[in-house]
């Protein structure tokens, strides 16, 4: 709950950054949106942007054409036919004119705003991919998804629907210039109640947009909500929680009620008093051109196709009034939409791990040292001050320590998994904060303390350790990993999908694909986090012999809690609240008679022996045997 409320204190300060802009402001900004994203395509924004001027220029000649057909049908004469012949092709060729440029652009314009979509997506994704976890700790991944989602379809919208405004500003300017030829003070005259009208327009969508905005930051607490608990379903359902579940999102839905009840009403209002202004302005133009031309001569009548051609300029302006008010608020939703992701984009820029161009991890003996580091997250007291730590090449090191004693901790500094610009960890010699985080992370592999797995089937998910490995190596890495055996026992086989982050697979079993990841990586330092603990006695000890074999000319990070997966390494480090309390061999800690002998105790029944390492190695050898003869 704490998450969804840190949500909602986000998105109002997007949100307030966000109302600072105008609405010209933030029309301009949703354009050049649409210009960054259309990457390649950028010539096609510019061409159906002239497709949309010609196609609506050539429109708004149609009343002048009309006017002038009654006003020769008025005048009568010989010429009568001949000159309806004239006006009438011409406005048949005022329709075709539009369609020969609407058409086209309208394929381009869509098809240009798919590119954008698309690349809005990945960009984003790349942002979101870029950000250190710690980023990722602090934010909802629902909320995440949602904005990005919401934003990358709102562009979209607005990219695909660009020619509703640039045919709004022809055809508004278009009036005023048809009506200039008509008559210059009714063309002044429209003008001046056209400002009237959209100053009335944007008073209300202002408003409007405000009750939008409200409505929009609690949609995001809900859809946070939502995420948090289908994504926790097991935990719902095994509490009873749906009802209280339930009652807290009926709580977020019913929370925007208020601003959209009022903005439902306002809205109504808004378009009685826009028709009633309208129907003024048409009553006031004609009255004002029919007064002014009133005084003509004996015998001659007022031009009646003139009066149509006022009226009809009229009537196209009605359409753009229409689509300014249906698209002011539309725009202001969409720009807010768009630019909620403001704080993606921000994050990326503070933090964003942009190192590609630096140079490459090269590992050739995996000397690992930390030097004098000093950590804490964020706000949090410090896990390590002055924290010293040498691992020798192909070294291979247990750590053991009290839950919280900052074993997790050492090893994501390692993988640069949270901002620390204060420590420096040296693979041989190399500062990795000096080097591309992602060759960093190619020469390292994890097995951690808690795997999930991608949504695909088990061969793809093995696959991931080594992205070119063949189904043979993956078949080969997982019966190293004793997976082998319960993957092909699943209906499909390797072609078994996991479910949504491993759910169909139990602990044990991710657990031995995260292994057999490693085993297929092969990189030149492991780094296990509790890589066995939720295995049972007998695989753990059949995997061990893996994973011993994986060990070899490695440089090893081991942590865990059951002494005995690790006691026979060649240095055990013991941390205590983020210090090294002892350091040394199995042999040599047990005759100390400290933390470590004192652990051991605890773990044996009381039984120490500085033997046990070995022996513990016999049920290994028993379980081999086993195996062989089951061969
Ligand atoms: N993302 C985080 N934000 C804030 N504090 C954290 C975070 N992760 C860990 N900590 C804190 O840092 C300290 C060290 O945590 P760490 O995960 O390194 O412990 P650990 O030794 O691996 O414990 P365990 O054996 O339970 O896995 C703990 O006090 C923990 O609460
Ligand atoms: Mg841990």
């Amino acid at each position: 709950m704490a998450k969804h409320k840190n949500n909602k204190k986000q998105s109002k300060t997007d949100h307030d950054d966000l109302g600072s802009y105008g609405i010209l402001a933030q029309y301009w900004r949703l354009i050049s949106g649409c210009w960054t994203y259309a990457g390649d395509e950028r010539k096609r924004v510019v061409q159906y942007y002239v497709m949309f001027i010609l196609a609506n220029a050539i429109f708004m000649t149609q009343p002048y054409v009309l006017g002038e057909l009654i006003n020769a049908l008025q005048a009568g004469g010989d010429e009568i036919l001949k000159q309806s012949l004239f006006w009438l092709t011409l406005y048949v060729l005022g329709t075709f004119g539009f369609w020969l440029f609407h058409g086209p652009g309208r394929c381009i314009e869509r098809m240009t705003a798919y590119t954008i979509k698309k690349n809005f997506n990945l960009k984003f994704y790349d942002y979101i991919t870029r950000l250190p976890l710690h980023w990722h700790h602090d934010h909802h991944s629902g909320a995440t998804i949602n904005r990005v989602n919401k934003a990358a379809n709102a562009l979209s919208g607005f990219a695909e629907t660009q020619f509703i405004y640039l045919q709004s500003i022809v055809r508004f300017t278009g009036v005023f210039v048809g009506l200039a030829f008509i008559d210059v003070y009714v063309s002044l005259a429209l003008f001046v109640i056209s400002c009237l009208i959209f100053y009335l327009l944007t008073y209300f969508d202002k408003i409007i947009m405000r009750l939008n905005h409200r409505i929009n930051e609690r949609e995001h607490v809900f859809s946070a909500a939502l995420f948090d608990y289908v994504s926790n379903i097991q935990n719902v359902i095994m509490f009873n929680l749906s009802q209280t579940t339930e009652k807290h999102l009926s709580g977020a839905i019913q929370s925007w009620w208020a601003p959209f009840a009022r903005a439902v009403v306002l809205v109504e209002w808004k378009w009685f008093l826009m028709s009633m202004l309208i129907v003024l302005s048409h009553f006031l133009v004609l009255y004002l051109y029919i007064a002014h031309h009133m005084k003509i001569g004996a015998g001659e009548v007022l031009a009646l196709g003139t009066v149509v051609a006022i009226f009809q300029y009229m009537l196209r302006l009605d359409g753009v009034f229409a689509a300014v008010a249906q698209k002011y608020a539309d725009l202001v939703q969409t720009h807010t939409n768009v630019y909620a992701v403001g704080n993606i984009v921000k994050s990326f820029e503070d933090i964003g791990i942009r190192d590609d161009h630096l140079p490459v991890l090269k590992v050739k003996k995996g000397e690992i040292h930390y030097d004098h580091i000093s950590f804490a997250y964020k706000k949090a007291a410090a896990v390590f001050s002055g924290f010293d730590l040498n691992i020798g090449a192909r070294q291979k090191i247990g750590i053991i320590g009290r839950s919280g004693a900052g074993k997790s901790t050492l090893v994501n500094l390692l993988l640069r998994f949270y901002e620390a610009p204060d420590c420096r960890i040296t693979i041989d010699g190399q500062d990795i904060r000096e080097i591309s985080t992602k060759s960093l992370r190619e020469h390292i592999a994890v097995i951690p303390q808690d795997t999930t797995l991608f949504e695909d089937t088990l061969m793809e998910n093995i696959r991931f350790g080594k992205l070119d490995a063949t189904d043979k190596d993956v078949i080969a890495a997982a019966k190293k990993a004793n997976c082998h055996d319960f993957i092909m026992e699943t209906t499909e086989g390797y072609n078994s999908m996991v479910g949504e982050r491993g759910v169909k697979l139990s602990g044990g079993q991710r657990q031995r694909i995260a292994i057999a990841r490693a085993i297929l990586k092969a990189a030149p330092i492991l780094v296990l986090d509790e890589a066995t603990s939720a295995l049972d006695t007998e695989s753990e000890q059949l995997i061990q012999e893996s994973l011993e074999k994986l060990m070899e000319g490695r440089t090893v990070i081991a942590i865990a809690h059951r002494l005995s997966t690790i006691a026979h390494m060649d240095r055990l480090v013991v941390l205590d609240a983020g210090k090294i309390a002892e350091d040394g061999t199995h042999r040599s800690l047990l005759k100390k008679d400290g933390l470590y002998a004192q652990l051991w105790k605890k773990q044996s029944g009381g039984f120490i022996t500085i033997e046990q390492p070995e022996e513990d190695a016999a049920p290994k050898k028993k379980a081999k045997k086993k195996r062989a003869g089951k061969k």
